[in-house]
């Protein structure tokens, strides 16, 4: 974290005081009624997730159950199982493959519904073509495929042969592509012709191409042809997924893996240009989500969960695949935008569906409160009993509506605070016990700890300060891929004590309520998804007519937080607008459409500490529009006010 980063009073947010406690009739029916569970767990932490690491299967059962020390902790190390079989045979085997797994829908309407048996006989297919391509246990596999049933599988599939996975959201450009497959050195890319998304094929086989050009490792490229789109193939390397699946058998022996042997990897934002390669093992995960599954969203057997997430992401690794499939549970799975053809598209899947458990991000709430209640009014959504959150703050007006208009004022709302890195949710109201206040996550599930700390490393037990992870969970991450000092510095060493660093400030109040505040390090959250500050000042700064670039967040009423780029040009090149535009579209194409600053500002100058260090606090004050802090510091203080003029006149 840079220092001048580290902003000492963490600000407070409104206090909210309205509360809502659980309906009757949830408690009457729900799993987990009273809070005797967390004092089991915080009794014996260890016996109580091995008590549900053990409704596992596992075919070597473990005897050890947490071992190590900070930060190399394992998990069940000396037992022995597959996440997929844990996740379809033994469904299938105790009597339910003719449950429905997915109800998948596409974007331009097409629908699949897979049960049970459908899916472990497409997954064994998948991974018996995997095989016959040379792929075999410890192989890194990068999947780039839209929200498609293939996506699942493939995952699935992967898991299924001990092959390890590493998905890239399919809105990344064909240079992040190619650098997460290059640093992690993958065998083969699975990918599609493109996908859909509002309306337009989203191309994906073009721009796999473009990375695979300069990716040293891939030998072969699978394509899924779903959107009909002309691709080329490349003799020799590429295979369409038809062909691969084509006359394979429906079994597949699975490959039996240690607790401790990777399951996948998945990238995500860091405080350094370079992503993160975040790595996942077996049997702590598969434990850690198939818990919070079943005891976050209080699943039942007759549930119809839909998460919204894309699996590109965490939340739809753990709460789509391995957590809800672990648990046998039916889904809904949607491919496209939420206002294609029209804004009701979420609201017409709850009620066709029957969805009965909703979990979306604060961003996506705020843009349905803007389109406007009667989009949800005109569908019929009294099947939701429970509605979920994730990935970013919701502020309290966002709550309410949620809770009114979504779930009739009659559904818990779950937020839930977790993180790539931690694999799992980990602060959480439990919707048979907790009182819910908007805004806030409540307190830390069953097992799990937290402490507040100083940047000195002083507990705090009420007010606001660092959120520190101090106790292990079964879930956690095991490394950042090939860079194990990375790992330490970046999560392990901001105290002396070694203990998890998340990167989040947070305030808990007398009561233990906790209110997440975001990222207190060079990361910006938009519309909940990480991205650095430096990876976007290093894609900026390639661009030829760009000197110096700063970038810092800035509040968004609908994507929570917004990027600002401050960038000097290179002598010779005007400020014009279209040179912004351009440099928006560059980053696009560097890193990610979702990643283009939606503010630039072009500069003479930047204000620098007078050791030549940017002060982004100013540029943060200057993009919110606020007071501007402690100028003092400052080489030349003339430099930002000039700055917070302009950038008020260009809006
Ligand atoms: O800042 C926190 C925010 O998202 C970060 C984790 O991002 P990522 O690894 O992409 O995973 C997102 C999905 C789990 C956290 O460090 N965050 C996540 N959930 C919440 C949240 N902020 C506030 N409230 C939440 N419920």
């Amino acid at each position: 974290m840079s220092d001048e980063k580290a902003r000492p009073g963490i600000e407070a947010l409104l206090e909210e005081t309205r509360q809502f406690p659980p309906p009757a009739d949830f408690v009457a029916k729900a799993a987990v009624s009273n809070t005797s569970l967390y004092e089991q767990a915080e009794n014996d932490p260890e016996a109580y997730w091995a008590a549900w690491a053990r409704k596992l299967d596992w075919i070597l059962d473990f005897e050890t159950v947490l071992e190590g020390e900070a930060p190399d902790f394992t998990w069940f190390a000396d037992g022995k199982l597959n996440a997929y079989v844990n996740c379809l045979d033994r469904h299938v085997e105790a009597g339910l493959g003719d449950k429905v797994a997915l109800h998948f829908e596409g974007e331009p309407g097409d629908r699949r519904t897979l049960t049970y048996a459908d899916l472990l006989r497409e997954v064994c297919r998948a991974a018996n073509g995997l095989r016959s391509l040379g792929v075999t246990k410890g192989d890194r596999v990068a999947v780039y495929l839209p929200m498609v049933p293939e996506l699942a599988i493939t995952l699935l599939a992967c898991a299924r042969i001990g092959a390890i996975h590493s998905v890239v959201f399919g809105g990344f450009s064909a240079d992040s592509l190619r650098d997460r497959i290059n640093d992690s050195g993958c065998k083969v890319l699975i990918t599609a012709d493109a996908g859909w998304r509002r309306g337009k094929p989203v191309p994906l086989k073009a721009t796999s191409d473009e990375a695979v050009a300069a990716t040293p490792t891939i030998e072969k490229m699978v394509v899924l042809e779903r959107a009909g789109v002309r691709h080329e193939m490349v003799e020799g390397r590429d295979i369409h997924w038809s062909d691969l699946i084509d006359g394979q058998p429906d079994e597949c022996q699975p490959e039996w893996m240690d607790a401790e042997d990777v399951l996948f990897i998945l990238y995500t934002s860091g405080t350094t240009g370079k992503p993160k390669g975040i790595v996942h093992t077996t049997g702590g995960y598969l434990t850690g989500v198939s818990a919070t599954t079943r005891l976050v969203f209080d699943l039942k057997d007759d549930d119809v969960f839909w998460c919204t997430a894309d699996i590109g992401w965490i939340t739809g690794h753990s709460y789509i695949v391995y957590g809800p499939m672990s648990q046998g549970a039916t889904q809904v799975m949607y491919e496209g935008a939420p206002d294609w053809p029209d804004c009701t598209r979420f609201w017409n899947l709850i009620e066709q569906y029957g969805v009965t458990i909703f979990y979306t991000a604060p961003t996506a709430i705020r843009a349905f409160m803007k389109w406007g209640d009667d989009f949800p009014a005109s569908a019929d959504l009294s099947s939701l009993r429970l509605l979920g959150t994730v990935g970013e703050p919701i502020n309290p007006e966002a709550w309410t509506w949620y809770h009114e208009r979504i779930g009739g004022g009659r559904c818990p709302i779950v937020d839930t605070w977790w993180q790539t890195e931690t694999g799992h949710i980990m602060i959480s109201p439990l919707p048979g016990v907790t009182t819910l206040r908007p805004g806030s996550a409540t307190h830390p599930l069953p097992g799990i700890s937290v402490e507040l700390r100083t940047e000195e490393g002083e507990v705090i037990d009420e007010g606001g300060g660092y959120l520190a992870l101090n106790r292990p969970w079964p879930g956690m991450l095991r490394g950042i891929w090939g860079d194990p000092d990375r790992f330490v510095r970046q999560y392990w060493s901001f105290w002396d004590d070694k203990v998890y660093f998340t990167g989040d400030g947070a305030k808990r109040d007398g009561e233990g309520y906790i209110v997440i505040l975001g990222r207190v390090d060079d990361v910006i959250s938009v519309s909940g998804h990480r991205i650095g500050t430096m990876e976007v000042e290093s894609a900026i700064v390639e661009h030829p007519a760009v000197a110096e670039a700063a970038v810092v967040g800035r509040k968004d009423d609908i994507t929570g937080e917004a990027i600002c780029a401050f960038l000097i040009l290179r002598d010779g090149f005007d400020h014009s607008p279209e040179l912004r535009a351009e440099v928006q579209d560059f980053v696009g194409r560097k890193i990610g459409r979702f990643a283009r600053p939606k503010d630039v500002l072009l500069t003479a100058d930047l204000p620098k500490t007078r050791s030549g260090k940017i002060m982004r606090r100013l540029l943060r004050d200057i993009a919110e529009g606020r007071a501007l802090g402690d100028v003092t510091t400052l080489a030349d203080p003339g430099v930002v006010q000039s700055l917070k003029d302009r950038y008020q006149a260009e809006g």
